[in-house]
């Protein structure tokens, strides 16, 4: 066994395996502050697989990121191989095989996330263009910035050399509000219940859907108060943004780093057969149209997802997912103005 105080490899490190490039963008920002430290400890990639973190953030806030790159250092982790901090994207984007687009303004309290499309949108022009001249084969992009679901579509439209499925936008955050208002309603933890996706976009319109729900195998949709679901489930996973906001005085931070690590390590290390909702490109599934972002119930199995088709959907489902295919039709209307 090897003696850590005398061995000159890193406890807890494995040097034999390259690290993995990560990129953060919005590195001086809330979300980051969090996620950082998590993506660093080993959270998504691996308890022993090192990382080179690439911070990238704007001119007027690249020197907050690097303060938040001294802590990083001060924080003596092992996993991290290298830290760089950057305003240009070419060279936040070089070769990196995982980018957490985090980098953009949030709502404020009355705002919609769609609101933010012309403040937000061009930023993930540049990006996408930037990821497809210099990001490594195996790519895959996480889009945390709102409107999440549409910043991922105009990413994708901007890098034509890379495949659409590697650019999802997190709706990960949505499913864990869902997953813990059943847990307490149904009285179980969380990792009991299968079979719940949040379908959609990122916004008031997403139908989080418990037609599949089961809780330890069992089928449990009919037992659910059919009035609580509709009247009281449903908006308020919906609207759970807004509450934050109105409550926290600014948008969640720490519950949506915790999401994105949820979402890239099961993209990464797979979600064996439990049902997680990812916002990716539609290849026409459910008859959505294809290249909308939107979220599906979906599987991770060996690094690449997998959504659950062939559901049997009634007319509530049917209606409410129609409504979110409307919603994201707009926004994209306005997203292509953007790319042209
Ligand atoms: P924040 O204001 O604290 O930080 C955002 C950071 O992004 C700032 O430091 C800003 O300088 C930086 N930035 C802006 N443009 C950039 C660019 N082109 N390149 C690199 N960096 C850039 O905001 P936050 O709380 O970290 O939230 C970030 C975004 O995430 C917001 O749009 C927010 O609405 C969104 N969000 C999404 C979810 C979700 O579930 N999808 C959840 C929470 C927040
Ligand atoms: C959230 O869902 O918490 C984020 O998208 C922030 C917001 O604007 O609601």
């Amino acid at each position: 066994m090897t003696d850590p105080f005398t061995s000159s490899a890193a406890p807890g490190r494995n040097e034999s395996e390259a690290p993995v490039k990560v990129t953060v963008t919005g590195a001086a920002g809330n979300i980051a502050y969090s996620l950082l430290w998590r993506i660093a400890s080993g959270d998504v990639f691996g308890a022993d697989r090192p990382v080179d973190l690439r911070l990238l953030e704007t001119p007027g806030r690249v020197r907050a990121a690097e303060g938040v790159a001294m802590e990083l250092a001060d924080s003596a982790l092992p996993l991290v191989a290298k830290v760089t901090v950057t305003e240009d994207q070419r060279e936040g984007f070089d070769g990196t095989n995982a980018a957490f687009l985090v980098g953009a303004k949030p709502r404020g309290k009355g705002e919609s996330r769609a609101d933010m499309l012309e403040a937000n949108g061009r930023i993930f022009v540049e990006q996408g263009r930037a990821i497809n001249d210099g990001a490594a084969q195996d790519i895959r992009v996480l889009v945390v910035g709102n409107p999440a679901n549409t910043n991922a579509y105009i990413a994708s439209k901007a890098a034509p050399d890379v495949e659409p499925e590697r650019f999802n936008a997190l709706m990960r955050l949505d499913h864990n509000r869902a997953l813990s208002l059943l847990a307490e309603k149904l009285g179980v933890s969380t990792p009991h219940i299968d079979g719940l996706v949040v379908w959609g976009n990122h916004a008031d319109t997403q139908f989080p859907d418990i037609e599949f729900l089961r809780v330890a195998g069992q089928e449990v949709a009919g037992d659910v108060d059919r009035k609580w679901y509709e009247d009281e489930f449903i908006p308020r996973v919906a609207k759970r943004g807004s509450e934050i906001i109105d409550v926290r005085g600014s948008s969640s931070a720490a519950s949506a780093a915790s999401a994105a690590v949820d979402h890239m390590r099961d993209w990464v290390r797979g979600s064996g057969a439990r049902w997680v909702t990812v916002a990716q490109p539609s290849k026409g599934e459910y008859g959505v149209d294809e290249g909308l972002v939107f979220g599906f119930p979906t599987v991770g199995v060996n690094g690449r997802w997998t959504i659950v088709e062939g559901l049997d959907l009634n007319d509530f489902q049917r209606e409410r997912i129609q409504a979110n295919i409307a919603a994201l039709k707009e926004e994209a209307g306005v997203a292509d103005s953007l790319l042209r």
